[in-house]
């Protein structure tokens, strides 16, 4: 049986970290408890202004996954800077995704529309391939139809549907269809070149079901909510309880 795979983001145990400029919690431990507890990858997103994960994590953190044999998923900006990193660090999965200095989080997927940045994009993805080309990449992207078509024109593996406002609406006890409507349209467009299809972004335990039982997604990569969890149930029991409920959703028979 085939399962959809869960990606642990550990951001949040830096921000706890530099929010005191301590050494503690150290984000190594995260991804080894994420790790020996099951999940499949561990996310990092090394943002231009550093507020969470620091440059000095990169290879730590891909040092661990590397014992567990399992991958690291460097999330970035299409930066010439987060180029030139990722190239030197080889992760074994790069996501790229739009970044604003003064947003949040993530806000959105990558406008692959504007000519601007689909340049920008295109040249990551192709410096990436050449430099590094056992490195699989992913797009954050809105699941609409004309964002992915122009994705399948870069060079990369997969894209990652951002699920930020599908996570709003469950939240807001909204009706879901249209989500689930354009899900499976994507689904069938990505698929059709072979790609992976990803999920992430504001996902819970609850709204995550939802989404499972659709079985569109191979991978869903979560943070936020799981190290909010973590704080009273602890890192390990959150994942496992996570892993429990997507084992109950087979991707394949
Ligand atoms: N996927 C991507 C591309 C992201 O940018 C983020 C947030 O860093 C996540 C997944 C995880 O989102 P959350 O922390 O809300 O679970």
């Amino acid at each position: 049986m085939k399962y959809p795979r869960l990606g642990v983001n550990i951001d949040h145990v830096a921000t706890l970290r530099q929010q005191r400029g301590e050494f503690y919690p150290e984000v190594t431990r995260a991804a080894e408890v994420s790790l020996a507890t099951g999940a499949h990858q561990i996310t990092i997103h090394l943002r231009e202004d550093r507020r969470h994960i620091q440059d000095r994590d990169v290879p730590e953190t891909h040092n661990m996954c590397r014992k567990f044999k399992l991958p690291l998923n460097l999330e970035m900006g299409c930066s010439d800077e987060m180029v030139q990193i990722a190239i030197l660090e080889k992760p074994e999965w790069v996501c790229l995704v739009p970044e604003k200095r003064a947003e949040r989080t993530t806000e959105g997927g990558l406008d692959v529309l504007d000519p601007i940045n689909y340049a920008r994009v295109k040249a990551a993805c192709e410096t990436i391939k050449k430099m590094s080309p056992a490195t699989k990449i992913s797009l954050f992207v809105e699941a609409t139809p004309q964002v992915l078509s122009k994705c399948l024109t870069v060079r990369a593996d997969a894209v990652e549907i951002h699920t930020g406002e599908y996570a709003k609406d469950f939240l807001n006890k909204k009706d879901l269809s249209n989500h689930f409507k354009m899900y499976r349209e994507g689904r069938s467009i990505i698929k059709a070149q072979g790609w992976g299809y990803h999920a992430g972004h504001g996902l819970t335990f609850e709204s995550l079901e939802p989404l499972l039982a659709e079985k569109q997604f191979e991978e869903y990569n979560i943070g936020h909510w799981i190290m909010g969890e973590a704080l009273f149930l602890g890192l390990g029991h959150v994942i496992k309880e996570m892993l429990t409920l997507m084992k109950k959703y087979p991707l394949e028979a």
